[in-house]
């Protein structure tokens, strides 16, 4: 059997050389930090950056993303990663309050976008426009896309997820430059998955994200699966998938009410797995279980 080359280990991901040139293969890993694992958690994040990569191409988003190859890999282009990581918040969380005094759970006047610099040495520090021009990280032109870009992105998947009952709180995004012959253009490279966003239940304001490892809260898998859930939601409904620049957020969660809303997620996690095993009962996995594992 043919080795494969290893690119790039991080923490969650693995990049193996792709089977054509100019491509790569992602592995997602279930490692939460370098000592600690949550099982299962590359299997739901694959799952989910898919749904939601798709999703965003669309409706127009370029994205690395091909198309997932199984449980836990996914084929996507090579790109060259700009060494940013590009920080959307709606409600203020995490680093935000801690920095500037906000109490968590304020709504923002406006979504705010940061930056912080790509250097696990120096801890990621938060630059701003200028040092990422003046460095030479992005060009005026590449970040004038990327915000863009962004914008688009937060007001789509807040959409998306209001309408599943969940909070977008705040996310991270990474852009690459892809090239095709002599033309460069900025996309959507990485993922996206409750490891990079903050993520609450509507009602409960009950965290279903990373949050809910790095604060010891128990039940990590569950708010994930109840994440990766979500695709089956917005699947079932798809006379509704329409969406414009402005307000996005409010059409779905206006047309989207699922059964499934105004319960916590613990609740709708309990829906799902019932859900989940009456698809599996004889006679019905045949209708349900297409391609990959679930
Ligand atoms: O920690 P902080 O509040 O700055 O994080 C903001 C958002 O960016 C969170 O959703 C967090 O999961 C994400 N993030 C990330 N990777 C980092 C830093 C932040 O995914 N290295």
């Amino acid at each position: 059997m043919k080795r494969r080359r290893m690119i790039y280990e991080g923490k969650a991901k693995i990049l193996y050389e792709g089977p054509e040139p100019g491509t790569l293969i992602t592995y997602f890993k279930d490692d939460a930090t370098k000592k600690a694992t949550i099982e299962g958690k590359g299997v739901l994040n694959n799952r989910i950056s898919e749904y939601l990569m798709t999703q965003l191409n669309a409706i127009g988003v370029p994205t690395h993303f091909v198309k997932r190859l199984n449980m836990r890999e996914q084929l996507v282009k090579e790109v060259e990663i700009i060494p940013l990581e590009v920080i959307v918040r709606n409600i203020a969380a995490g680093s935000l309050s801690k920095r500037l005094g906000i109490e968590e759970g304020t709504a923002l006047p406006r979504s705010i976008i940061e930056y912080c610099y790509k250097n696990d040495a120096l801890h990621d520090p938060l630059v701003s426009e200028e040092h990422i021009t003046a460095f030479g990280w992005a060009t005026p032109q590449d970040l004038d896309d990327i915000v863009n870009l962004t914008i688009r992105i937060n007001d789509f998947l807040s959409g998306l997820f209001l309408g599943a009952g969940i909070k977008l709180v705040d996310f991270k995004v990474e852009f690459g430059r892809l090239w095709e012959n002599d033309y460069m253009r900025i996309v959507l490279a990485d993922e996206i998955s409750p490891d990079s966003c903050r993520l609450w239940d509507v009602t409960t304001n009950e965290k279903m994200d990373k949050d809910r490892f790095r604060r010891d809260l128990g039940g990590v898998v569950e708010a994930y699966s109840e994440v990766a859930s979500c695709r089956n939601r917005c699947k079932a409904r798809p006379e509704v998938r329409f969406w414009s620049n402005e307000g996005t957020r409010f059409c779905y969660a206006e047309k989207r009410r699922s059964r499934s809303a105004g319960k916590s997620h613990r609740q709708r996690a309990a829906r799902a797995r019932l859900c989940w095993r009456r698809r599996c009962a004889p006679g019905q996995g045949d209708r349900y279980r297409t391609g990959g594992a679930r």
